[in-house]
């Protein structure tokens, strides 16, 4: 059987030099770094995408890097990386897969496969960073969740969860934080006869999840994010749904038992986080991966979402066809006002040339009304993916952008300026790669109106990946 070819990843905006593992410089600083912007930026992107007889088949399912710009003054940020340590990246460089991955089909023979109908999930925590109490987390859709150490970006061993929910949930990797209860709220999925969705909510420094409440379904929705308000979490159970038994003793990835039920509409379970019904509201067809911010309007929920018409973008993310993608070429900025007392969904698109990676000033914002939101376009065009900063202002509808010549950026993170009291008192970091140089850097923004304040450049590529986080020093 002939193998997939591998995807090279010379000069594109995927290249890196990750296989070295670990790696670390002094990034040269232009400008200057305000005084009160001292922390760690550690952030996630898919690095590794073929090792000898094996290949990824996915974007996603590349093994993760880890890397951090750690700013110490406004003059000094000292750069590092290192390819993810877990069991994936060791199969992988064995030239083996034996979990299930997003869309890379295991490499069980068939007696394995009768004698464990279920396989083990990857434990490439490739998609988020976040900071959870003392410990930096990194996460991906299945029941590990990895403690990283920030100064060697090691993997330090499993987050171990004592309390009844089990080791068998698999948890997004978009967590929320209640910033007024400091409750960290999560989703996880569990696959039996039928699939269960569990809210559950945990304080920070704690690991002993409590259950809020449950969404059980015979077809089960592929979940990457979910919206937070006060009061509620929504669900969205959009139509790209699978039947659990489908992927029982099956070799194929997880996302490939998916199938677009186009004609069904998308489902938005409300649950209740203080333990009143479960409503579920429907609107049409769309799918989703990323939520924007959610709050409470009186009778009424409002949740902002990049939408997209349909689940063709997860296709266009696969190897061969990645080079082209054009990956924001559909999203759009969709807000939804669930009226709780009638089950009306009512649905406006608030921006249609729309954008992926949303950020808001999530400390500020956390529970209310929200104005601002940023965000990464990325295009496709003759000279290859471009990516285009953007904020925002859901008031006045006006955009400000930024781009420098074929520089990649992927997430905006926002970090607010201590004492600040308007939603923009910051600075947006945004982490690119330029493919023709070969060289990535931390690009430092006025939230506001997004001019450059500071650059600090390493001459290593990093790769365009998914999420991260910053926190303070
Ligand atoms: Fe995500």
């Amino acid at each position: 059987m002939p193998r997939p070819t591998p995807f090279s990843t010379d000069h594109t905006a995927f290249a890196s030099t990750a296989r070295a593992g670990f790696a670390s410089q002094e990034a040269r600083v232009e400008g200057e770094i305000p005084p009160w912007l001292r922390g760690d930026l550690v952030r996630t992107a898919p690095a590794l995408f073929a090792e000898g007889r094996w290949a990824a088949a996915h974007w996603f399912d590349a093994i993760g890097m880890l890397y951090r710009f750690h700013v110490a003054s406004p003059t000094s940020v000292t750069w590092s990386q290192r390819l993810l340590e877990c069991d994936a990246a060791r199969a992988a460089q064995r030239g083996e897969m034996p979990m299930s991955s997003f869309a890379t089909p295991n490499t069980r023979g068939a007696l394995d496969r009768a004698l464990h109908p279920v396989p083990a999930r990857s434990d490439n925590t490739n998609v988020n960073v976040l900071k959870l109490g003392p410990d930096w987390v990194a996460m991906t859709e299945t029941e590990t969740q990895y403690v990283i150490d920030p100064a060697s970006l090691s993997t330090r061993g499993r987050v171990r969860y004592d309390d009844a929910l089990g080791g068998d949930l698999a948890m997004i990797a978009h967590p929320h934080l209640d910033v007024a209860r400091r409750r960290v709220v999560n989703v996880g999925t569990r696959l039996g006869a039928s699939a269960e969705l569990v809210v559950f909510e945990h304080a920070p420094d704690e690991r002993r999840r409590v259950e809020v409440g449950r969404w059980k379904t015979g077809e089960f929705p592929y979940v990457h994010a979910f919206a937070l308000t006060p009061s509620k979490t929504v669900l969205i159970d959009h139509p790209l749904r699978a039947r659990p038994a489908s992927l029982l003793w099956s070799n194929r990835g997880y996302i490939e038992h998916f199938e677009w039920q186009g004609r069904t509409p998308t489902r938005l379970v409300v649950i209740d986080r203080r333990g009143g019904p479960t409503r579920v509201l429907e609107t049409d067809p769309m799918f989703v991966f990323h939520t924007v911010h959610a709050f409470d309007d009186g009778d009424a929920l409002v949740m902002d979402v990049i939408a997209y018409p349909d689940a063709s973008v997860i296709d266009a993310l696969r190897i061969d066809r990645l080079r082209d993608a054009n990956i924001t070429a559909q999203a759009s900025l969709v807000r939804l006002r669930l009226d709780l007392a009638t089950g009306a969904v009512r649905r406006e698109v608030l921006l249609a040339d729309g954008f992926e990676f949303p950020a808001v000033s999530y400390g500020q914002v956390n529970g209310q009304r929200h104005r601002r939101v940023w965000g990464a376009r990325l295009v496709r065009d003759a000279d290859g993916l471009r990516s285009t900063l953007v904020r925002l202002d859901l008031e006045r509808g006006d955009l400000a952008t930024f781009t420098d010549g074929d520089v990649v950026y992927g997430e905006p993170v926002f970090v607010a300026r201590p004492g600040a009291t308007a939603e923009d008192d910051g600075v947006i970091l945004a982490v690119g790669s330029s493919p023709s140089q070969g060289r990535a850097h931390l690009a430092v923004l006025r939230a506001d109106d997004l001019t450059r304040v500071a650059t600090a450049h390493v001459d290593v590529p990093l790769p365009l990946g998914f999420h991260g986080s910053f926190a303070r020093a």
